[in-house]
């Protein structure tokens, strides 16, 4: 997309901006939002700061998000004002002047001193809500209203329905990391270690691990059975049987979050591995506006019953499976979130904008979204079967034990479990799985 184009899709996204924020200001009965990118965080008795992660809130206005010390000031009327840091520092690289598509659309102002920002704020700064992570510098400069509920309940809820800027965003992140999980692939059945296999990912990605919007998530064999396994290990197992990875890459702030498993040989656990895949697609299919997200959690463990059932796992009918509780002994998560500028995006759990809470039912805890499926909302779609020592542990302790194949689980305990996580956005008439139509679509 060439820089006009992106600017016009930009513009209208600045344009959703400042009727959300007029909106929460209006509700909040105060002038405007003043928007802290961070500071850095610096490490217990040491001079080294931890990676500089901005706040949400502050990249979901510009794609910048490696400059603490910035400040966006935003009354929803006037051009929003930035305030850029761009300090005099010998010792690190400074920030370049912006000269990007985004910058006509703020009133900047360079900031030389990160303590000297007082004379950027506003004089009365009472009538002000502070977004932001640093309460103390918010009070010392004068702001008692600090990340007030309202405000934020808001914002949260309706960043959920994501502009068009937003999507291209989305796509490009998906692009990216589409491109990186071939090469994973290909390194896997090349033989190499997990280390090695991230370090495949993250040279194609052409993004260093603190650009990844989450640790990435490279198991081999048995290690695909821990849900978020971060370790990375260095050497390669003596086989490689089967390879779990779940990587993303970021655009503009944005997060992709693709899962894909795979089997060295083709076995009973590929035959698994295409069984998950399909039921991925079959619920992609079932992301459709007006329908509550939690049916589709409510789907996936019907889909996975019937593949523990057909695959003689446990023996009983799926509905059966279901009806025992035995489901999220192989299937312990989620079914998907919400995604954007943060890989579990906000917001999952309210039923509107003021805030109303929408906890996941008890049946269901780790369901991260309870929300109505509306059009302009991106998820995850990302099933699972898993074979986990200490939940297979409760359940042969349990009633349930009798109906277990357990010869079975032993047969596919050492390839640690299957997860297929495609992104979707929901569009009035269709859903788009930007996922697999990128897949398809990358050459390498
Ligand atoms: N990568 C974390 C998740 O899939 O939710
Ligand atoms: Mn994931
Ligand atoms: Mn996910």
């Amino acid at each position: 997309m060439d820089n006009d184009s992106i600017k016009t899709l930009y513009a209208k996204h600045i344009d959703i901006m400042q009727a959300r924020a007029k909106e929460a200001i209006e509700r909040e009965g105060i002038e405007g939002l003043i928007i802290h990118s961070g500071q850095l965080h610096y490490q217990f008795l040491d001079d080294n700061p931890y990676p500089f992660k901005v706040n949400p809130h502050f990249k979901s206005w510009l794609p910048v998000v490696d400059n603490p010390n910035s400040w966006l000031i935003i009354d929803g009327e006037n051009k929003p004002k930035l305030v850029f840091y761009l300090p005099v520092d010998f010792w690190h690289k400074v920030p370049e002047v912006p000269d990007a598509f985004w910058v006509p659309f703020f009133d900047i102002h360079y900031l030389k001193k990160a303590n000297k920002v007082e004379q950027c704020l506003p004089y009365d700064l009472s009538k002000y809500a502070y977004l932001g992570e640093h309460l103390e510098v918010a009070k010392a400069l004068g702001m008692h209203l600090l990340n007030p509920d309202r405000v934020l309940h808001y914002l949260h809820y309706h960043r959920a329905y994501k502009t068009d800027y937003e999507l291209y965003c989305m796509r490009k992140a998906n692009s990216i990391a589409v491109k990186a999980h071939k090469v994973a692939k290909q390194s896997f059945f090349s033989g190499l270690s997990e280390y090695e296999i991230n370090q495949e990912y993250l040279g194609v990605a052409k993004q260093s691990e603190n650009d990844m919007p989450y640790g990435n998530i490279v198991a081999l064999n048995e290690n695909a059975s821990i849900l978020h396994y971060m370790l990375l290990n260095k050497a390669p197992p003596s086989t490689h049987r089967s390879f779990l990875i779940d990587a993303g890459a970021s655009y503009h702030g944005y997060a992709a979050d693709i899962t894909r498993t795979y089997s060295m040989e083709d076995n009973r656990f590929q035959e698994l591995i295409v069984a998950v895949d399909s039921l991925t697609e079959y619920l992609v299919s079932q992301v459709t506006p007006g329908k509550e997200y939690l049916s589709l959690h409510e789907a996936a463990c019907g889909g996975i019953a019937k593949i523990l059932s057909e695959f003689g796992v446990v023996n009983l009918l799926p509905d059966d499976i279901v009806e025992q509780g035995i489901v999220s002994t192989f299937f312990p998560h989620g079914i998907g979130h919400m995604l954007g500028l943060q890989v579990h995006d906000v917001a999952g759990h309210v039923a509107d904008d003021t805030g109303t809470a929408k906890p996941a039912p008890s049946a269901h805890p780790f369901l991260r979204c309870m929300r109505t499926i509306e059009a302009r909302q991106v998820f995850t779609v990302e099933p699972g079967i898993y074979f986990i020592d200490s939940l297979l542990t409760e359940l042969k302790g349990s009633e349930n034990s009798k109906y277990i194949n357990w010869n079975t689980v032993d047969a596919f305990k050492p390839f640690g479990g299957i997860r297929i996580e495609d992104n979707v956005i929901v569009h009035s008439e269709h859903t788009e799985n930007m996922t697999r139509e990128l897949w398809e679509e990358s050459l390498s």
